[in-house]
């Protein structure tokens, strides 16, 4: 299990479950949900080292620093903590 924590909330997530799965419940608004639109950024406050590699995607529409796009995040294990 990895811990996920959306704007102080704490969730228990399974390893490897993308966030877009679990933030749209805690309405984080997703539009495309495959990297294209961009509505779904996020700001990673900590755990960056919990995540994937930054996308193509995220590349392409300029992530940088703490700035992910959820629709392609991927909680690795340990604990992130996400605002938006
Ligand atoms: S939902 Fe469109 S980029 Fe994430």
């Amino acid at each position: 299990m990895a811990k996920l924590i959306l704007n102080g909330n704490e969730l228990e997530v399974e390893e490897n479950v993308r966030i877009v799965d679990v933030i749209e419940e805690a309405g984080v608004p997703i539009g495309c949900s495959n990297g294209v639109c961009g509505t779904c950024e996020i700001e990673v406050m900590e755990g960056m080292e919990n995540l994937n590699e930054l996308t193509e995607e995220e590349e392409d529409l300029g992530m940088e620093g703490n700035k992910r796009l959820g629709c392609q995040c991927q909680l690795t294990g340990g604990t992130v903590v996400v605002e938006y």
